[in-house]
């Protein structure tokens, strides 16, 4: 058992007061926008999960036999020695790679990174209970924020898996790579998973499956701020919509308000309008193609080595160095 005490770089009071900046920028902004990550907290956590066991949700199962498929190739390509996954999660994915990388005798410590403690404690006990030989070294933080401050371990490879990288725009993604690749010293590398373009009928059944279980996680954002900034929306008041936009190959998703309305968040003294057919647009779950891929990351100065997909085409990883 070798589980560290965990690195906390963001305190639940600062990602309190972050919420309280983002909500007013976001709900002032036109378009309304409010951002991702305040999905997750424990329901939407539990939401998201069952969402990637929806028949509509290819992705996760997509990635996993990426994973499932070229795991050993990448630890062949690193020899990494350090794992350290960015919005790690539960780390289920995750488990084909330390796997991987422990057949190859060359792992020596795991780093999950999340701004969840609560998951971090548990994706920590799993992993060291399964790979007892392992270092787990925990590290609570944001991605956008704190990659200056990751542990430096030799042969690192440092892990974005999910499509994550999808909730980005383009401006904040190169900010990100960015960030990535000023952790990065000669002998580390970066794997990169990506959700491809496909037909928009397939992205759109993703993100608004037929049980309605995307409908209650794009909601939720909602019942997250009426608890903990004092607010009173209403749920039945809004529809979730889910919208393929092809300038930017990405899916938006949105809640549209189903009325004219006033919205009052009472931590922020704020009151909002919204009119009948307005929308807020949640998140933006951009897709990829190789050549963007490429370039994006050759412009945060990474090189991609390695470029794998599973046998339909779906979802890309890539590994890419210094
Ligand atoms: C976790 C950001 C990759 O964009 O596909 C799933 C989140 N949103 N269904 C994605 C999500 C709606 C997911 N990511």
């Amino acid at each position: 058992m070798t589980v560290t005490d965990p690195l906390v770089l963001l305190d639940p009071e600062a990602l309190a007061g972050q919420l309280a900046v983002d909500v007013r920028a976001g709900l002032l902004a036109r378009p309304r926008t409010l951002p991702p990550k305040y999905f997750y907290d424990a329901h939407g956590s539990r939401l998201f999960d069952e969402i990637t066991r929806l028949p509509e949700y290819y992705p996760t199962r997509a990635e996993r036999a990426v994973l499932e498929e070229h795991a050993d190739d990448v630890a062949a390509a690193t020899g990494a020695q350090s794992l350290v996954e960015l919005g790690s999660g539960t780390s289920e994915k995750t488990r084909l790679l330390l796997d991987a990388l422990d057949r190859a005798g060359t792992l020596r410590r795991f780093v999950p990174f999340d701004v969840d403690p609560a998951i971090l404690r548990e994706a920590a006990a799993a992993v060291s209970a399964e790979l007892p030989g392992v270092d787990v070294a925990p590290v609570v933080g944001d991605f956008e924020h704190h990659l200056d401050q990751l542990p430096r371990d030799p042969r690192r490879l440092v892990a974005f898996l999910g499509s994550t990288i999808g909730n980005l725009d383009p401006d904040q993604r190169a900010g990100f790579l960015a960030g990535v690749r000023s952790t990065l010293v000669d002998g580390d590398a970066f794997l990169l998973g990506t959700d491809l373009v496909k037909p928009e009928a397939r992205l759109v059944a993703a993100y608004d499956d037929a049980q309605g279980v995307t409908a209650a996680f794009d909601k939720n954002v909602l019942t997250v701020i009426d608890r903990e900034l004092d607010a009173d929306f209403d749920l039945d008041d809004f529809a979730h919509r889910a919208v393929w936009v092809p300038e930017h190959e990405r899916i938006e998703m949105r809640l549209e308000s189903l009325r004219d309305q006033r919205v009052r968040i009472g931590a922020l003294d704020l009151e909002i309008d919204l009119v009948a057919g307005e929308q807020i647009r949640t998140e933006i779950s951009s897709k990829f193609r190789r050549e963007g891929v490429e370039r994006e990351l050759a412009a945060a100065g990474l090189r991609l080595t390695h470029w794998w997909t599973d046998a339909p085409g779906d979802f890309a990883l890539s590994l890419s160095v210094p």
